[in-house]
Parts: structure tokens; C-alpha cells; sequence
């Protein structure tokens, strides 16, 4: 009998221990697997994150959980089951063995690639790279100066027209055969208009109409177009045709025709469309605006154009507009640009660094804009206070500040790109006559509020100024005729 308990008892010992030995085996397994997950299961340390995420964004926004935060909450309840649930948890853990399995292979990969038979050498590319036609250009540019020969044109002028300090504008033509008009050259938009053929304004039937019926290259658009400026608005429809301009066409350029110039203030303009020259962000419809045409056509070989601006009332000779990479030596003679770059790609837009008038600084950086369509210069309510404080003007009620023509102003000086850019005190003073015929002088900073420096005819009458789309900068050199 004792001997049959002994038996048992061994028997029962046995069985413990084997069950015992099997259970340490198996669970040994398991922790090597969980290392490994450990080591390497970004699937599965992602889940984790998500998981936590996702309980602050249920919290934080319970009214309007999107259907991805749904999932991963299910998820999460899961995970809670899992732990009561053991027929559950087996299945999880064949899902993560199968994963596992799936990851130590694409290891194996990796690690046999960056093995000892060869050595990597990693490549130094940039992410997200698109050769660009600004590329193509310049390797076009380095191929011209290397073997000498060029490129069909690349470049190009067309002369100002001055009109009383007022209006700089110019030629630009439009279809096949080429219709003509007279335009102002805008950096402070980015469209393309002219008067359209159904029109009715006033101010449109004072002007030069485009008859898209007498062009071969016209190409109906059809898509409405407005645009409002800080000194009126027009409406239009948007369509395709060639524009040329200082000798440079451009197919397929989108422009609108106007059916709408409400108002006065077109109807005494010199012009019959304007010109936008600044960046495609600022472009109604998201239009191509001329410039970039140019450079995406290959037109002009250096991707930007430059404004030179005469003084001295109304010329035909008013100075030019420069595309490409021609040289502007005709008005600023051997002095050098300087550059700042573009801090917005809207307008262009940049950092002046100080303002000075006489030794008084009246700001430090404040952002500026270049704008050939604005006659003189405009400055935010603090810094046109101060300006008018020191000039001893008086201010009227519409944002001008009237001085005698006798007074003695001192000049201005604009910090750029670290250098000083000097305006000439009597430059400041701009002499206008009144409604009522007498003449008086102002200031030439007039007061905008809550919008950047606007630095217009009056600042680039003295600076040549480079608009360079390929450098997103823009250059300042002083003009060497008297003005
Ligand atoms: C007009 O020209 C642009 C390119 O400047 C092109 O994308 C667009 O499709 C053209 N529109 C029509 C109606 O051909
Ligand atoms: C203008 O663009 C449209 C659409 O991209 C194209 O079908 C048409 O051939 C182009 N016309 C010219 C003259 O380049
Ligand atoms: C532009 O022309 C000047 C000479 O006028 C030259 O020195 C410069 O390298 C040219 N730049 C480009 C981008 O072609």
C-alpha cells in the first residue's frame, strides 16, 4: 500500500515538474518575442502612441469625433476585453507572431543589404527634388557662356511713358495680328487686363478695346474675373491669347476682358489695361501672370525684370522696364544693387530695416512693399505721425499732410540689406494743384493704416529696382540722372 502511495506520488512529482519545465520553455519563448517586438515593431509603437492619442482628442473633442477616432477607441475597447478575455488574447498574440515573423524578415533584409560584402555609401539627395525650368535656364545660361553661342532672345526693354509724375505706363500687344495698348506695369498685382469688346463704362469707351474676333490666336476662356484695387475695381472674362512686350511674346497668356470699369477712376487714365507683376499668390482665378509665362516659355533666359523711372513731369521718355537679364547702366550707371530678400510672395514685399528723416529714426524693421502702380509713398498711422511730426506738415482729414512750398525738408533715409538708401529732402515735398487751381505742396508719405510701407513712383524714380523671381529678392541701385 505504501509502496503503491510512493508510486503515485512519484508519478504526480514527475508530472509537475515536466508541466512545470514546458510552462518555463513556453514562456521563455515569449519573452524573446516581446524583446524583439520591442526592439523593432514600429507598427506596433505607433499603435501605442495612437491609442494614447486618442484619448485626449476623445476628450478634448467628444461632439465631432471623425470616424478615424471611432476606430481606434473600438481599438482601444479591445484592448481592454483582452485583458479578461483570454481566448482573445490567444488570437492577439498569433496577430503579433505573424507580424513579427513579417518584421524579423524585412530585418533580415536591411541588415543583409548594409552587410560586410558591400559598403553603403548613403547619396546626399534632396527630398522632394523637381528640377525646375529655372534649372534648365541656367544650364541653358552655363552651355551659352561655355560654348558661346545664344539662345534665341533673352531678353528685353520697353520705354516708359511718363504722365505728371502720376502714371508710368507702356506698349504691350495682344493677338494675331498684334492689337496695341498702352499699360501700366502694376508690382503690386499680379493680373493682366484691357478693355474688353462689351463694355459699356464710361471709362471703357474712352479707351483702346481688344476685339478677341479680329485675333487668329484668340482662345475662349469664359470664367469671370473681378479684381479690386485701393483706388477703384473692374470685372471681366478671363481669356487666352499671345502678348508680346519689349519685344518678347508669350503664347497662351491668360488676361481678362473687361465688361465693367464702374467709377471715375479709370475714365481719366492714361492707359486702356494693367500689367501685374508681382507673385502668382496674389493672382485672381489663380492666373499665370505674364512674367512667370515668360520664364516657364523660356522667354527671357534670367527669370526677372527691373523698373527705371525718370523724373520731371510728363516725357515719353520715362524711364524703362527691363526683362531678363539686361542691363540698366542706361539710368543707374556703374552704381551696384543692393538686395533684400523677399519675406512674402505676394507682393513684393521685404524688410526695411530702419527709417530715418534727418537724424530722427521714425521706425525700426517694419515690412515694405515695392509698388510701381502707387505714385508716392505710404506709411502706417504710428510711423506717418512721427514722419509729419519732424516735416512740420499739417494733416487733413483725408490722410495728407500740407506744407509750405517754402519749407526746408530734410531727407529721408531707408535702411536695406544693411546699406543706406538716401532721398533727397525737396524729393519729399511734391507740389499739387488744388480743385480750386492754387498750387500747394504735400508730403509725399501718405497714411495707410494696417498695411505695410508701400514705397511707390516716388521711391523708384531714385532707385532702379530688380524683381527677381529666381532669388525671390529685389535690388536697389541709385540712379545716376538728375530728377
Ligand atoms: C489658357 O492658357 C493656360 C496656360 O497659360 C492653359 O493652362 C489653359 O488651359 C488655357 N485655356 C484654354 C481655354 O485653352
Ligand atoms: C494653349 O493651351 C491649351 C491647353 O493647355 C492647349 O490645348 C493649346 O494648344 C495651347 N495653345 C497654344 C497656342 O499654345
Ligand atoms: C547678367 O548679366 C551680367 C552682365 O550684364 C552678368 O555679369 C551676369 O552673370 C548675368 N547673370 C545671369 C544670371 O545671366
Amino acid at each position: 500500500m505504501r509502496c503503491r502511495i510512493l508510486v503515485l506520488c512519484a508519478l504526480i512529482c514527475l508530472f509537475v515538474i515536466l508541466t512545470e519545465a514546458r510552462q518555463r520553455k513556453v514562456s521563455s519563448r515569449s519573452g524573446s518575442r516581446s524583446l524583439a517586438a520591442r526592439n523593432g515593431n514600429r507598427i506596433h509603437r505607433s499603435n501605442v502612441r495612437q491609442r494614447s492619442g486618442n484619448r485626449l482628442s476623445a476628450r478634448s473633442s467628444r461632439s465631432a469625433r471623425s470616424p478615424r477616432s471611432k476606430n481606434l477607441k473600438k481599438r482601444g475597447l479591445n484592448a481592454g476585453k483582452k485583458n479578461r478575455r483570454r481566448r482573445n488574447l490567444a488570437k492577439k498574440k498569433e496577430g503579433r507572431r505573424k507580424r513579427n515573423a513579417a518584421n524579423r524578415k524585412s530585418k533580415a533584409k536591411s541588415s543583409s543589404s548594409s552587410g560586410a560584402s558591400f559598403a553603403t555609401l548613403p547619396l546626399d539627395f534632396q527630398q522632394n527634388f523637381v528640377r525646375t525650368t529655372d534649372d534648365l535656364r541656367s544650364e541653358k545660361v552655363f552651355l551659352a557662356s561655355r560654348y558661346g553661342f545664344s539662345f534665341a532672345k533673352t531678353s528685353g526693354s520697353a520705354r516708359l511713358r511718363n504722365r505728371a509724375n502720376m502714371e508710368y505706363t507702356c506698349k504691350l500687344s495682344i493677338g494675331t495680328p498684334k492689337q496695341k495698348f498702352t499699360i501700366l506695369p502694376d508690382t503690386g498685382s499680379s493680373n493682366l487686363w484691357v478693355t474688353g469688346p462689351h463694355c459699356r463704362s464710361k471709362a471703357c469707351q474712352k479707351h483702346k478695346r481688344y476685339r478677341p474676333k479680329k485675333s487668329s490666336t484668340y482662345i475662349k476662356d469664359g470664367e469671370k474675373f473681378g479684381i479690386l484695387y485701393g483706388s477703384g475695381s473692374v470685372a471681366g472674362v478671363l481669356a487666352n491669347d499671345t502678348v508680346s512686350i519689349a519685344g518678347l511674346t508669350v503664347t497662351n497668356q491668360t488676361f481678362a476682358m473687361t465688361t465693367k470699369e464702374p467709377g471715375s477712376v479709370f475714365t481719366t487714365a492714361s492707359f486702356d489695361g494693367i500689367l501685374g507683376m508681382g507673385y502668382t499668390s496674389i493672382s485672381v482665378d489663380g492666373v499665370t501672370p505674364l512674367v512667370q509665362n515668360m520664364c516657364a516659355q523660356d522667354v527671357i533666359s534670367s527669370c526677372r525684370f527691373a523698373i527705371c523711372m525718370k523724373g520731371g513731369g510728363s516725357s515719353s521718355r520715362g524711364g524703362a522696364i527691363f526683362f531678363g537679364n539686361s542691363s540698366t547702366s542706361a539710368y543707374s550707371g556703374s552704381h551696384s544693387y543692393t538686395y533684400t530678400p523677399v519675406t512674402k510672395k505676394g507682393y513684393w514685399q521685404f524688410e526695411l530695416q530702419a527709417l530715418y528723416v534727418g537724424g530722427t529714426k521714425v521706425s525700426g524693421a517694419v515690412q515694405a512693399i515695392v509698388d510701381s502702380g502707387t505714385s508716392l509713398m505710404t506709411a502706417p498711422t504710428a510711423i506717418y505721425k512721427k514722419i509729419n511730426k519732424i516735416l512740420g506738415c499739417k494733416e487733413t482729414s483725408s490722410g495728407e499732410c500740407w506744407m509750405k512750398c517754402s519749407s526746408d525738408v530734410p531727407d529721408v533715409t531707408l535702411v536695406i540689406g544693411g546699406k543706406k538708401l538716401v532721398l533727397m529732402g525737396k524729393k519729399i515735398m511734391v507740389r499739387v494743384q488744388t480743385s480750386k487751381g492754387k498750387t500747394i505742396c504735400v508730403s509725399v508719405f501718405i497714411e495707410v493704416p494696417d498695411e505695410p510701407l508701400i514705397l511707390g513712383d516716388a521711391f523708384i524714380r531714385h532707385y532702379c529696382t530688380i524683381f527677381d523671381f529666381t532669388n525671390n529678392r529685389l535690388g536697389f541701385a541709385a540712379t545716376t540722372y538728375k530728377t
